[in-house]
């Protein structure tokens, strides 16, 4: 049987109602889904996604203070009067063990917001992608939905979707008929890496990913705003083997 593999370059270039019901992946490397990953590394009981930054405050109030943390960026940088940035470095269980993360920010919860009609909605970073190809192996249909920057794709995101693309294609787990962004995406993975890393040869150097990443939309932007060491972070690949997933009823991101 043919499965369904299709990628998104941005959320917008999928209609809410097509995902309804499905099974999808946020991508947002640089760096809310990388961020989310370490949140619930480090022991955040959940993340709460939030549009908007007032939103957030409005949420975050209706905790006991010691049981939650605010964070998030607007323009890549810390918000005022919230606990913790974006960056996944700030992610460590003295900052958020047992706590509800209570999170917003540009690109990232907006595409994860834009989900909420799916049946799974799942969150990939390069630190998690095997722990996420497992639990895509066996499914007939397939979505991968990358957040972009600020409305631009952004190769940062589209590296993550090839290389899962890639994996899940290799795996033979499934044939798949793919959308042309999913083939796309995929050209762009293999053919930004030599070989052996290409043909699955990892771990991969983390500064080989990193130096690719710094080139993205979202790299120059964090270079140009001096976080780029989260680049190197976030070019950890397969560094953890959680999966967050957002639960569409409660809009909680809990770790699998
Ligand atoms: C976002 O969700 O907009 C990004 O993660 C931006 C950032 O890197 O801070």
């Amino acid at each position: 049987m043919t499965q369904k593999l299709n990628v998104y370059a941005l959320p917008t270039l999928v209609d809410e109602e097509e995902l309804a019901g499905k099974t999808v992946v946020v991508i947002d490397v640089l760096r809310a889904t990388t961020t989310i990953c370490c949140a619930l590394e480090a022991g955040a009981r959940e993340v709460i996604p939030c549009l908007e930054i007032e939103e957030a405050r409005r949420m975050a109030e209706q905790f006991p203070p010691d049981e939650v943390v605010l964070g998030g960026e607007r323009g890549g940088l810390p918000i005022d009067g919230f606990d913790l940035g974006n960056s996944p470095d700030e992610y460590r269980p003295e900052s958020v063990s047992g706590k509800s993360l209570v999170f917003t920010t540009t690109n990232g919860t907006r595409a994860m917001l834009r989900c909420r009609r799916a049946a799974r909605v799942l969150l990939a970073s390069f630190l998690n992608a095997s722990a996420v190809l497992r639990e895509l192996a066996a499914l007939d249909e397939i979505h991968l939905v990358c957040a972009g920057t600020e409305g631009q794709y952004s190769r940062d995101d589209i590296l993550l979707a090839g290389l899962l693309v890639d994996r899940l294609e290799r795996s033979g787990a499934g044939r798949y008929e793919m959308n042309v962004q999913a083939i796309t995406a995929r050209e762009n993975w293999t053919s930004s890496f030599a070989v052996p890393y290409v043909i699955g040869a990892e771990p991969m150097d983390p500064e080989v990913l990193a130096a690719e990443l710094r080139r993205s939309e979202a790299g120059r932007r964090l270079t140009a705003i001096g976080q780029e060491t989260d680049i190197l972070t976030a070019s950890l690949v397969d560094h953890l083997s959680l999966v967050p997933v957002l639960d569409t009823d409660s809009m909680r991101i809990r770790s699998e």
